[in-house]
């Protein structure tokens, strides 16, 4: 069936908009009544998930990278090691198999080949627990896991996945506490603080879509460069990965993001007054870290475009823009900071012109190999 565009240009630039929504809807129908691992991820969660020591995602594109904002929270919140590959690469690597390992597929589609395969290749390793995250309930992936997870975000038309990533983000949240109560790391008081933080998401979501107009601005500026750079740390160097991609991907200009940190080693090389630079700067416990970054892209004559919080305590100079996000959400942070550069991104496609729900050379779902 035809799916109406509404008052928006783009299928994009909708399902961007509609993300407090499809999470609001993909909380509810996870946690309808009090919190269960059967309702969660099926029958036999407790069995496939009880015994599980160590956990690895497989995904493509940006289902990789909610995995690597996913295996930080499964080792923070429920103290299990956790990696995160991707799926064309563990399948032709040797790599040693192991019965307590939980392999958890993410994909919007259900049906990327290399993830479909690299599932396979986990199972014929004899990997019995598997577990998927996905948006399509009737698709490839989920059917072939013990358990699995649909994702509400409803259907996701424009090839740049956007409320398909944060909606999985809130999956592998209720994933990691879901590991974490059944290694007896979570008291009901502690479960009862994480669930309503992920009640206050869609809340937050929607703060950070009002920002919309700020980040237009912005994009007017990328719009005419070559390249840019984006920074992050820890839980959001995954969201620096996925603006970069999201800005390749629909504008065609070239980005790339690095863990703050990694700057010395190589990237600094590159920036000068034509590089752009987008740091992804919550108020976390890193802020201080990234903030001596920030001086050392400034002391090259790169300009900043930072993406900061209510709490983060710098403010906009010479050569530095700031646009703060609502108050620093914790752990779910990376799930506020990946609206602005969905955002920037779109817009900065919209001044070039490109053709944004349909990118030159990509397809939704990559059904070949
Ligand atoms: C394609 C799409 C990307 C997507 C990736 C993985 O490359 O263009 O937007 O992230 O496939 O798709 P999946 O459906 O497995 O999440």
């Amino acid at each position: 069936a035809a799916i109406d565009l509404g008052p928006y240009r783009h299928f994009m630039q909708k399902e961007i908009h509609e993300q407090p929504r499809a999470i609001a809807d993909t909380l509810e129908g996870a946690l309808q009544g009090p919190f269960s691992l059967q309702d969660l991820w099926g029958q036999e969660a407790r069995e496939r998930l009880g015994h599980v020591e160590r956990v690895l995602f497989l995904a493509s594109g940006t289902s990789h990278y909610a995995s690597l904002v996913g295996r930080q929270w499964v080792e923070t919140i429920a103290g299990i090691p956790a990696h995160a590959e991707l799926g064309h690469e563990y399948r032709y690597r040797d790599s040693i198999p192991n019965p307590n390992q939980l392999i958890v597929t993410l994909s919007q589609s259900g049906e990327t080949l290399d993830t479909w395969e690299a599932l396979r290749r986990a199972k014929d390793l004899g990997h019995e627990e598997t577990l998927s995250i996905c948006n399509v309930a009737e698709s490839a992936i989920p059917r072939a896991s013990a358990l699995r997870f649909i994702t509400r975000a409803g259907p996701e038309i424009g090839v740049a996945s956007t409320k398909a990533f944060t909606t999985q983000l809130v999956a592998l949240y209720l994933l990691a506490l879901s590991l974490a109560i059944l290694r007896g790391r979570l008291d009901d008081a502690s479960l009862a603080q994480h669930l309503e933080h992920l009640r206050e998401l869609p809340g937050g979501v929607q703060q950070a879509l009002n920002l919309e107009p700020q980040i237009q601005l912005w994009a007017q500026r990328f719009a005419d460069k070559d390249h840019a750079l984006f920074l992050g740390r820890g839980l959001h160097y995954p969201i620096a990965l996925e603006g970069a991609l999201k800005l390749k991907e629909i504008s065609y200009i070239h980005a790339e993001a690095y863990p703050a940190g990694e700057l010395k080693h190589g990237p600094l090389a590159l920036v000068d007054q034509h590089m752009p630079v987008v740091v992804i700067a919550p108020n976390d416990r890193l802020l201080e870290k990234l903030a001596a970054n920030m001086q050392e892209v400034r002391a090259r004559g790169g300009e900043l475009y930072v993406f900061a919080d209510l709490d983060s305590h710098f403010e906009a100079a010479a050569g530095i823009h700031v646009i703060r996000l609502p108050r620093y959400a914790g752990l779910l942070s990376p799930v506020l900071h990946a609206i602005p550069v969905q955002l920037l991104a779109y817009h900065a496609a919209l001044v070039k012109g490109t053709d944004v729900d349909r990118p030159r050379n990509l397809a939704k779902a990559v059904t070949v190999e």
